[in-house]
């Protein structure tokens, strides 16, 4: 039988310093935080609103846990991790592999997930399961953090599908990653 079901659309969205990276690496965003007030709407609010899911890191969930505000409110979140068993944030569950979560995900009849973490991004871009990509790129360089982008088997190819300048010196750009034939 031929699955007529709508496929699970997979999105990033994420700010990166010139240098290719999404957090130092004790996690601090000081270098993207204070351009934020300047910074005004960077299509977030947009592309959050269009999202039904999340499918988050442990290690993001480890800086977004410490927020005074519960960011993900109204999503079904996902937490891949090896070592968490459970979270204690609404509508949320600890998933071992990214298998499980997509399992898990088009079960629920999920139609859009946001995909974070810089090892969550790799993976689906390496593994060509990810839809689109927006990248808000600061004006810093910030010379070691957590990466965005990491090695890969072969190249991965994208189309630029926008561009446009933000305040405070950003440049935001959107990609598709093209599918292997
Ligand atoms: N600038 C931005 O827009 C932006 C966006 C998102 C995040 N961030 C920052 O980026 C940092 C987090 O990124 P990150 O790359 O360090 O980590 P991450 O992708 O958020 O989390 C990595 C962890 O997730 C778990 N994991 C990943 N893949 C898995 C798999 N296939 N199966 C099971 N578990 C898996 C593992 O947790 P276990 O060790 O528990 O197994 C792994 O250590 C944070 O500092 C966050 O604030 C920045």
């Amino acid at each position: 039988m031929t699955d007529t079901s709508p496929r699970l659309t997979a999105s990033a969205f994420l700010a990166m310093s010139l240098d290719g990276y999404i957090a130092r690496t004790d996690g601090n965003l000081d270098w993207l935080l204070e351009a934020g007030a300047e910074l005004g709407d960077t299509g977030y609010d947009d592309f959050f609103a269009a999202v039904d899911s999340m499918l988050i890191g442990r290690n993001t969930y480890d800086i977004v846990a410490a927020f005074d505000e519960y960011p993900y409110a109204g999503k079904r979140v996902l937490v891949l991790s090896t070592t968490l068993d459970s979270v204690d944030w609404p509508d949320a569950t600890v998933h071992r592999t990214v298998d499980d979560a997509l399992t898990t995900l088009e079960r629920e009849g999920r139609r859009h997930v946001y995909v974070d973490g810089g090892t969550v991004v790799q993976q689906f871009l390496r593994a060509g399961m990810l839809d689109d990509i927006t990248v808000s790129i600061a004006p810093v360089l910030i010379g070691s953090g957590v990466p965005l982008f990491g090695s890969l088997d072969r190249d991965v190819l994208l189309e630029l599908t926008g561009t446009r300048d933000l305040p405070a010196g950003f440049t935001q750009a959107t990609y598709r990653p093209l599918r292997s034939p």
